[in-house]
């Protein structure tokens, strides 16, 4: 593991297939992932996707469950590029902004706001409550957050829906220096 490894936390939101595209993403550009998913993140992977997490194995380094809170992302000495959440639910969002700890996503996102690395967040929700925007609000004031929720595009006239879901993972890893090859920018009218 070394400073390149970047940390990918999935939670119950529903997106699982920007999971995936972000993990493949991450490994076209020659960086390593370890990734952490909640129960929650199991239970839509299974739902959305037919997958189970033992089935992204080969998209990641090392995939870690909620209760492995001695794993290395859990520590701050551990180096890591930072902390990509993707789906990120509106409960994980209240855990990080609370500091509330309690599973290893959550102390991984702690960590990672501790240790002033890049925490990107793909918060999923509609309609977005008071109380969802609030703590958005409060992370985004983090300078070392980005909240960055998949929200569809159409200005690079997508045909697919593989399409749309490739241009928000490129987006979401492009914080972590990852370059998506078929990432189609803005061009200008
Ligand atoms: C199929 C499915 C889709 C869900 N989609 C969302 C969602 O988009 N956003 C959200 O905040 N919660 C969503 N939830 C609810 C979360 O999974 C639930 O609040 C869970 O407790 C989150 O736990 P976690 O943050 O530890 O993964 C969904 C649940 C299921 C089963």
């Amino acid at each position: 593991m070394n400073r390149d490894t970047i940390v990918v936390g999935a939670s119950g939101a529903s997106g699982m297939p920007l999971l995936i595209q972000c993990l493949k993403l991450i490994r076209a550009a020659g960086r390593s992932a370890v990734l952490i998913m909640s129960d929650s993140a199991a239970l839509t992977l299974r739902q959305e996707t037919g997958l189970e997490p033992a089935d992204l194995a080969g998209l990641a380094d090392a995939v870690y469950g909620p209760d492995e809170v001695g794993a290395p992302p859990a520590s701050g000495s551990w180096p890591a590029a930072g902390m990509l959440v993707v789906p990120c639910s509106m409960k994980t969002t209240a855990g990080i902004c609370a500091g509330y700890a309690d599973n290893l996503l959550l102390r991984a996102a702690d960590v990672t706001i501790k240790e002033h690395r890049p925490l990107v967040l793909a918060a999923r929700e509609t309609p977005m409550s008071a109380i969802h925007l609030r703590n958005l609000h409060e992370l985004a004031m983090l300078p070392t957050v980005r909240v960055i929720p998949p929200m569809l595009t159409f200005y690079h006239k997508p045909e697919t829906i593989d399409e749309m879901v490739y241009h928000i993972a490129a987006k979401l890893v492009e914080p972590f220096g990852v370059e998506a090859k078929e990432y189609r920018r803005w061009q200008g009218l």
